[in-house]
């Protein structure tokens, strides 16, 4: 007995451990931009700034998703509790027009995803300028600073990121400025070599030294819509100077004795999270066990409910009525798990719920928890890899192609295989609909989880997932967020089972009647940071080449 607790302590209790720190914690996508933030807070900032700090960085270490052509969610919560949600998303061009992605016949054509055309607004400069502005304490050059030597000076290719570049030769290959910068002279970059981006290097240390309004009203803006006029896209210097990010009303939930802020309209995300968790709740699956048939089914039937529901309600709130607090009804969302049975709902025979009326109107990720305690749970994204395939010529940065995310077309997929309807039309000034979850958990009204992913409908699931390994399985962040994963979103009607998942289990899925398909694509990646008593545990997804590190 004594020998096998000694083994047992030995092994410890996880099959990975999470990173530990006494006093705070930074967590992204990229180990370049996770030392960034862990120097800015060392240096006296807080998270708020290091949050600015990394998002700077990513967009030069991580050029597939950090950006600052592109757009996102910051969810913050101070040590003294209160949480603010900023939304920085794209918006869409004032020139913008419902039909803009369909040919004669009615086609949807391929100018959503690659080119000029494809990109919203950006909305990141703009949305750091407000966390920085409201909560931020080190001066913003300082912020900025970092990601100007990284661009000038270069850094040292990781092998994630070399191969990554390589990868994106579909996107940015038809783009001459794009090949130039990622390429040397033709053949792509190796790991362990240096790159260096000096454009991107000059446009960042105007903004360093100008501001944020260098990006939508300076040289920066100047250039990129004259460059955007040159090559047929959308974005003028009218729609860069009258951008704003804007401060929206976090949403709070509760599951299973946790409090869960989360994302609001135009996410998707939080009502997608918090309606889930209440059909589990109502469902409790818990007990049949983590890898279960049961648990599986039950999960994959709670995300087929929700994503029907996605695809008629949510939009842009600024644009459309999104009638939350149905959606977050008690009592609709029992009706609707009630509707589960122990065999597969064809998703061809389910629709949207009836919402109730309203009786009151109501692709990177990074994780930051500072030594006060203040928490940033922050996503932005380009949308796709590499964004539209675009860099603006002399300004050294990538566009998003976010106009993807707009339903071009009722019953027509984007590039998730998202379906959307009315609420998500194209509209100019309209922001796309979103499916970026930052999220924080907190419990007795003390911060336990600052939590969040990249990778499209399946950031959603994927965040859910791992909150549920923590609250129901007991999990620490690492092994949470490591476990196997699954995904499910109405339509196309099937259930996607990362590896790891028993074949057992899988058999028992096919036999309910779910149209199971496996694969090693992950369902998402979630960065991570839990806070216990003494210590922070901080986990990038294992599934990426993140990092986590603190103090
Ligand atoms: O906002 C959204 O839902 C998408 N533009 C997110 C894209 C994304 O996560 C890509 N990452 N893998």
């Amino acid at each position: 007995m004594r020998f096998a607790l000694v083994i047992f302590l030995a092994l410890g209790l996880s099959a990975h451990e999470p990173v530990r720190a006494r006093k705070a914690m930074v967590v992204t996508q990229d180990p370049i931009a996770t030392d960034v933030g862990v120097g800015i807070l060392k240096r006296g900032g807080n998270a708020y700034d290091a949050a600015v700090a990394v998002a700077f960085a990513l967009a030069v270490t991580y050029p597939t998703a950090g950006n600052i052509g592109g757009g996102g969610f910051a969810l913050v919560r101070s040590a003294n509790g209160e949480a603010n949600f900023i939304d920085f998303r794209e918006k869409a061009p004032g020139q913008a027009t419902r039909d803009m992605y369909l040919d004669a016949q009615g086609k949807p054509t391929r100018d959503s995803v690659v080119g000029w055309r494809a990109s919203g607004v950006p909305g990141t400069v703009r949305g750091l300028e407000l966390l920085h502005k409201k909560y931020g304490k080190l001066p913003w050059a300082e912020l900025v600073k970092p990601s100007v030597k990284l661009a000038k000076n270069g850094f040292v290719l990781s092998y994630a990121t070399a191969r990554s570049i390589r990868g994106s030769e579909r996107t940015t290959g038809p783009f001459p400025e794009s090949k130039r910068i990622y390429l040397k002279g033709g053949s792509y970059y190796e790991a362990g070599e240096t790159l260096r981006l000096p454009e991107l290097a000059r446009t960042l240390d105007r903004i360093a030294k100008r501001g944020p309004s260098e990006f939508y009203q300076g040289e920066t803006a100047k250039r990129l819509a004259a460059e955007m006029a040159k090559h047929g896209g959308l974005v003028t210097e009218a729609d860069l100077r009258n951008y704003q990010a804007v401060e929206r009303k976090p949403l709070l939930g509760h599951y299973h004795g946790h409090e869960i802020i989360a994302a609001p309209p135009p996410s998707s995300g939080g009502i997608g999270m918090l309606q889930m968790m209440g059909m589990l709740e109502h469902l409790n699956p818990f007990p049949a066990g983590m890898g279960s048939a049961k648990l599986a089914h039950t999960l994959a039937e709670v995300m087929r409910r929700y994503y029907a529901d996605r695809s008629q309600f949510l939009g842009d709130p600024d644009f459309v009525k999104v009638p939350v607090a149905g959606l977050l009804n008690p009592k609709y969302i029992a009706q609707r798990a009630d509707s589960i049975t122990d065999r597969a709902t064809p998703s061809a025979s389910l629709q949207h719920g009836a919402v109730p009326p309203e009786e009151s109107p109501e692709t990177t990720h990074l994780s930051i928890v500072d030594a006060q305690g203040n928490a940033v749970s922050l996503t932005y994204t380009l949308n796709g890899s590499y964004g539209s395939g675009v860099t603006v010529p002399g300004l050294g940065f990538l566009l998003n192609n976010e106009m993807d995310d707009f339903s071009a077309k009722p019953g027509v997929a984007n590039m998730f295989g998202a379906l959307g309807g009315e609420a998500n039309a194209i509209a100019p000034g309209k922001r796309m609909l979103s499916s970026m979850t930052p999220t924080i958990v907190t419990k007795d009204g003390k911060l336990l989880l600052v939590i969040g992913a990249p990778g499209g409908t399946r950031i959603i699931t994927g965040v859910m997932q791992a909150i549920l390994n923590v609250i129901d399985y007991k999990l620490n962040v690492q092994d949470a967020i490591d476990a196997p994963r699954l995904h499910h979103q109405w339509m196309p009607d099937r259930l996607y089972l990362e590896r790891g998942w028993s074949p057992d289990t899988v058999e028992l899925l096919k036999k309910m009647g779910h149209n199971v398909e496996t694969g090693t694509m992950g369902v998402s990646n979630v960065h991570g940071i839990l806070v216990e008593e003494k210590w922070l545990q901080g986990a990038p997804d294992g599934r990426s080449n993140g990092k986590a590190a603190g103090y």
